[in-house]
């Protein structure tokens, strides 16, 4: 069976994008499903941020595929798990969970690395220097995760 893991935050532009490409590029794509959604829905069928699309390739990824889309109440049912980058957007998800096994499956993506922050701050309205920030938080919680989905299969 494949694991279905989602990624989340409000905009699914920025941060979501790059940790979808990031835990995509570290597992096995036929054990495991990864896609991300936003909380919010400015942003529905664009491509990435610019600026998340040229770190990302800095690194040799490319995310340019990605287009956005909001988060659903489906997805809570459809996911394994399912990793917020920040509080908002956890409150946001168990919004629409309706079962405890719903609940079960959020968390939020830094709890699973010691990065002094639970957040992955929204690079958004800041410059460059925030998106090589938020790519090296999401890449180290990344590879964290993908060692125990793989640990755990
Ligand atoms: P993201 O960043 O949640 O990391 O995709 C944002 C992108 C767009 C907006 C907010 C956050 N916005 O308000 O349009």
């Amino acid at each position: 069976m494949v694991t279905k893991i989602l990624m989340v935050c409000l905009g699914n532009i920025c941060r979501s994008p790059l940790a979808e490409g990031l835990l995509q590029s570290k597992i096995d794509p036929t054990r495991f499903f990864v896609d991300s959604a936003g909380t919010g829905g400015y942003h529905v069928g664009e491509k990435p941020d610019e600026r998340s699309i040229m770190v990302a390739a800095k690194y040799g990824l490319d995310i340019s595929q990605q287009r956005c889309r909001k988060l659903t109440f489906n997805d809570l049912k459809e996911f394994d798990y399912i990793y917020a980058m920040d509080r908002d957007n956890y409150r946001n998800i168990l919004s629409l969970a309706e079962t405890a096994s719903e609940v079960a499956k959020v968390h939020l993506l830094l709890d699973s690395i010691d990065a002094g922050s639970l957040e992955v701050p929204d690079p958004y309205y800041g410059g460059k220097d925030g998106f090589e920030h938020v790519y090296k938080l999401i890449d180290a919680a990344c590879q964290k995760i993908a060692a125990q989905l793989q640990d755990n299969d």
